[in-house]
This record gives C-alpha cells, structure tokens and sequence, in this order.
C-alpha cells in the first residue's frame, strides 16, 4: 500500500527537517510505500525552501505551497493532491512540531493492516496523555473542545475527536465532499471525523503521548475557536435535517389530504370514497417528496421499482389506518365536520409511514 503522510506546515523551519529525517529512519522498518507530502503556506521563516533541498536527496518527499488560509484549507489540498496525483491508499494526518512521535507512524498504520479504515492517534483512551506540563488552561481548552466535539456535535463515541495524528484509507476519503464541510481551521478535525462517520467507517483510536512543541509556536486562534463552535452546531443541526424534511414532507401531505378531501365534498362526492381518494393522493405526493427530496442521499439496496412496491405497500398500510380512524371517528362523532375527522386520521398514519419508509423502503445500507 501506498501511504502519504500530509504534514501542514506554517513556520515550522525549526521542525521540519528533523522531522522529515526522523520519519525517514521509520520508514526502513516499515514493508509499505511511504511518503511525506508537506503542506506549505509560504511561511516567511523558509519551512519550504528546507524542505525543497531534502528532496533532493528523498524522492519520497512531496511539496505544495500556497496562501494561508488555515489549516482545514491546507488539508484538504494536501488531501486532494495525494489522492489525485500520487495515488494513495492512506493519508495521515500529522504535525510537524513533535507533538506527534514519529515512532507511532507505524502502530497508526498496523491498525489499517488489520482493516480499520479510520485510525485515530488518541490522547484520551486508556494509556494515552498529554503533556504533563500543560497547565490548566491548555488542559481545559483541550478538555472542552472534545466536550463540544461529543455533546454538542454529537460523536459521543470517539473519545478524542480534535485529534490530529490519524491515518485514514482513501477510499473512505473519495466518498467525502470536501467542498461541503465548509470549515477553514482546525475545526476541520471533527468536520472530517463527522463525514467518516457518517459514512459507517470503521474507526479505531490507539493511544498516542501527545508531546509539548519545543520549538516555534501553536497557531491555534481564537477565529479558529469560534469557526469549531459554529462547526459543532452546524453538524448538530446537520443530523437534524432528515427529520426536518420529513416533518415538512408531512406538513404539505396535510394539506394536499384536506384540500382534496375539501374539493371532492365540494364536487360532491360521498365522504367515504372523498376520505381514501384524498388519503391515496396525499400519499403519493409525501412519497414523491420524500424520495427525491427527504431521502434522496441515502444508500438504498433497493431499486427505485423496488422502492416504489414497497412504498405500495406501506401505503396501503397507512391507506387502512387513516380510513379505519375516519370512518371510526365519523360513526362516533357524527355533529363533527368530517374534515377535522379526516385530520386526526392522518395521525397514526404518519408514524406508521415514517416507521416503515425510513426503516424499510429507504432503509440505509451499512457499507460493511
Ligand atoms: N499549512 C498550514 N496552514 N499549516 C498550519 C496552519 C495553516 O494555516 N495552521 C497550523 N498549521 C500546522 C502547524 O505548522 C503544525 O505543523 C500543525 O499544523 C499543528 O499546528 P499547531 O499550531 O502546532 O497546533 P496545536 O499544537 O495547537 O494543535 C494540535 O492539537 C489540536 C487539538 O488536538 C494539532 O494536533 C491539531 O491538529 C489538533 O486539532
Ligand atoms: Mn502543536
């Protein structure tokens, strides 16, 4: 397999080069093709001229320069650039100050070996740490973006989710939209780790000692902060989505229901033909809507014909509730206006349709 290993760098001329040369000596016990591919943002300080001479003597190290934009921005290339022109199997992710020791390069890559698809070097599972001399600041900053990160985002079960020492298959990387995660900065960890996720990738976290740069200095700012605040929420809300469409789905059923019930009594039509006609047809628009809309980006086993038996099916289900509750409503309440029966038919029905549609008929398919 082929591995590329993206270092983003800014003003990291201090590091780079031991860096580079302490992977390089790593690389020699290890049977995969590995490379180093560094993510410069033109630093001032000539991180990539340093990095320009030592490819004279390693082809396996890689360059690309650029605008600072941050460092999601700068994955993200790093990432597309590996995948697209050097063709690889597995990325990393790692920091080039230290704090991630180059030694676990290969226990990072042996948990890909055995068939986990996204690994996590992680401070917070059992036997990992981080750094004994960071006070209590650093400590609770680094406490509460994972809080935010599981609680608020979501991803309760990944113990540290800003973790930036990873190794991930690219063919779990094909199937994200770079372009849709909509972050710059260092929220980019958790935005990536939310798409893995979403994705049913199987992600393993290994204990990693996270070590104190001693040399340059973190670029975490406050913009990048407030961006993974925001980037918490949006992907809370994200989640929410589904359910939201479907809710709105059903909300425009209603009135498709009862206005065509409406305009069959008007025209009319016996109230027990007008109830299923009107029923029959708000369903099928609620299906419309909901395949093309609602659950349009789900995996489904099934082909659309398949689909649409199955919706038969669910609706004739749903057909039989809504209509036993109206006619049922309509005997025991007669002084009522049939509309408000038909309404409260339409109740039961939605669960029972929610239920099996997103259970059945648009049922996810698990990649593994
Ligand atoms: N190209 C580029 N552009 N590189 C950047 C940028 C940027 O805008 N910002 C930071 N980097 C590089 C740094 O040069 C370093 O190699 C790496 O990204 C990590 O930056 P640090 O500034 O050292 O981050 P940190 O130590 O505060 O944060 C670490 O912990 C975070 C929380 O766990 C990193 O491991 C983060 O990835 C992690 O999210
Ligand atoms: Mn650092």
């Amino acid at each position: 397999m082929k591995a590329i290993i993206i270092i983003p760098t800014y003003n990291e001329s201090k590091n780079i080069v031991r860096l580079i040369h302490a992977l390089q000596y790593r690389f020699s016990g290890m049977t995969h093709d590995m490379h180093i591919l560094v993510v410069d943002d033109n630093s001032p300080d000539g991180t990539a001229g340093e990095v320009k001479k030592l490819q004279s003597r390693f082809n396996n190290v890689h360059l690309l320069t650029g605008e600072k934009a941050g460092l999601g921005v700068a994955y993200t290339r790093g990432i597309a650039h590996a995948m697209e022109n050097l063709d690889a199997d597995v990325v990393f992710e790692m920091d080039a100050d230290f704090s991630h020791k180059p030694e676990d390069v290969p226990r990072l890559m042996a948990e890909i070996d055995k068939g986990a698809d996204f690994v996590i070097g992680s401070r917070y599972v059992l036997g990992g740490s981080i750094p004994k001399e960071w006070g209590v600041r650093r400590r609770l900053n680094s406490k509460f973006g994972n809080i935010v990160a599981r609680y608020l985002a979501g991803l309760y079960h990944v113990q540290d989710c800003t973790a930036g020492f990873r190794a991930i298959r690219a063919s779990i990387l094909r199937n994200i939209d770079f372009s849709e995660l909509g972050v710059k900065g260092y929220a980019f960890q958790v935005a990536l780790l939310h798409q893995a996720l979403v994705l049913k990738a199987s992600i393993t976290e290994i204990p990693v000692d996270f070590i104190d740069r001693t040399e340059g200095e973190s670029k975490l700012g406050v913009k990048d902060i407030i961006e993974f605040i925001l980037n918490a929420w949006w992907i809370r809300f994200d989640s929410l989505k589904t359910f939201l469409k479907f809710a709105v789905v059903g909300a425009s059923g209603v009135v498709v229901n009862l206005g065509f019930f409406t305009l069959f009594l008007t025209a009319g039509i016996n109230k027990y033909i007008a109830s299923p006609m009107a029923i029959e047809i708000s369903i099928i628009s609620n299906f419309l809507l909901n395949n093309f809309w609602t659950f349009r980006w789900r995996k489904t086993k099934d082909r659309a014909r398949i689909r649409g038996l199955k919706f038969n099916a669910v609706s004739f289900l749903a057909l039989g509730v809504s209509y036993g509750t109206f006619v049922a409503l309509s005997i025991f309440f007669p002084e009522v206006p049939p509309q408000l029966h038909q309404l409260v038919g339409i109740i039961p029905a939605t669960l029972l349709n929610y239920f099996l549609n997103s259970y059945w008929t648009f049922k996810q398919v698990d990649e593994n």
